[in-house]
C-alpha cells in the first residue's frame, strides 16, 4: 500500500488533533500511547460511554446498549489489543493504525477491528439524551447550503442508514468544503477516501435488533428525530 489511503486518513486529522488536544472527539480517540506497566505500550481502553447505560431510553434501550457498547465495541478493542501486541502498531493512536492498515489485503483483520473500535467511539458520541432538533447556527448555514434544508440533510441520512445492504453506517462528512451524506459497508470509515467524518449512525444489527427486529426504519427515524448531536458534529466542523 499504499501511501495514498494513509495520507488521506492523516490528511483530515490535525496534528493537535492526532495529539489529543483539540477537541472531544480527538481526546477520546488518542489512547494508546502511554507507556504500560510492564515498560511496553500501554494496551488500548475502551472509552467511557458519554451518557448513563439507560440515558438514550426509550429509543435505545439500557439492553441494547449492554450488548453494544459492553460486549460489541469492547470486543473489537480486546481483539485489536492482542493483534498489535508486540508489533510496530501498538501504542499508536487508532487513527494512526488505520491509516497504517487500510487496504493492505494482509492487515485486513487489524483494519477491522481498529476502524469498528473508532466508529464506535464516533457513534456514541453522535448521539446524546434530548438530542435532535435544530443543529448550531454555523453548522445549520453549512447544511442549508450543501443539501437546501436540515429536512432535506435529515432525510438524506435516513436513506443512506436505510439503504445500505447489510451491516454498515450512514455519515455526515465534510468533503472539499462541503457537507455530504456518505454510507460504508462493515468496518469501512469516510476518512480512507479523505473525508472527515462529523456525525455517524450505526446500522449493524445489533445496533437495533434487540428494540426495533427488522425495523431499521424506525430506529433511524428516532435516533435522527430524537438523539441526534448536532453540536457533536458541529465540534467536528469547526470553523471550517
Ligand atoms: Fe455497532
Amino acid at each position: 500500500m499504499n501511501g495514498r489511503i494513509q495520507d488521506r486518513i492523516l490528511g483530515v486529522f490535525s496534528r493537535r488533533e492526532l495529539l489529543g488536544a483539540a477537541s472531544t472527539t480527538a481526546c477520546i480517540f488518542a489512547f494508546g500511547a502511554m507507556a504500560g506497566a510492564s515498560g511496553g505500550p500501554a494496551p488500548l481502553t475502551l472509552p467511557p460511554l458519554p451518557y448513563a447505560p439507560n440515558a438514550l431510553e426509550p429509543v435505545i434501550s439500557a439492553n441494547t446498549i449492554s450488548f453494544h457498547y459492553g460486549k460489541h465495541h469492547k470486543a473489537y478493542i480486546d481483539n485489536l489489543n492482542k493483534l498489535i501486541e508486540g508489533t510496530d502498531l501498538a501504542g499508536m493512536p487508532l487513527e494512526k493504525i488505520i491509516a497504517a492498515t487500510a487496504g493492505k489485503s494482509d492487515k485486513v483483520a487489524i483494519f477491522n477491528n481498529a476502524a469498528q473500535a473508532w466508529n464506535h467511539a464516533f457513534y456514541w458520541q453522535s448521539l446524546k439524551p434530548n438530542g435532535g432538533g435544530e443543529p448550531p447556527a454555523a453548522l445549520k448555514q453549512k447544511i442549508d447550503s450543501s443539501f437546501g434544508s436540515v429536512d432535506a440533510c435529515k432525510k438524506e441520512l435516513a436513506a443512506a442508514a436505510t439503504t445500505q445492504f447489510g451491516s454498515g453506517w450512514a455519515w455526515l462528512v465534510l468533503d472539499g468544503g462541503k457537507l455530504k451524506v456518505v454510507k460504508t459497508s462493515n468496518a469501512d470509515n469516510p476518512m480512507t477516501q479523505g473525508m472527515k467524518p462529523l456525525l455517524t449512525i450505526d446500522v449493524w444489527e445489533h445496533a437495533y435488533y434487540l428494540d426495533y427486529q427488522n425495523r431499521r426504519a424506525d430506529y433511524v427515524g428516532a435516533v435522527l428525530e430524537k438523539l441526534i448531536n448536532w453540536q457533536f458534529a458541529a465540534d467536528n466542523l469547526g470553523g471550517k
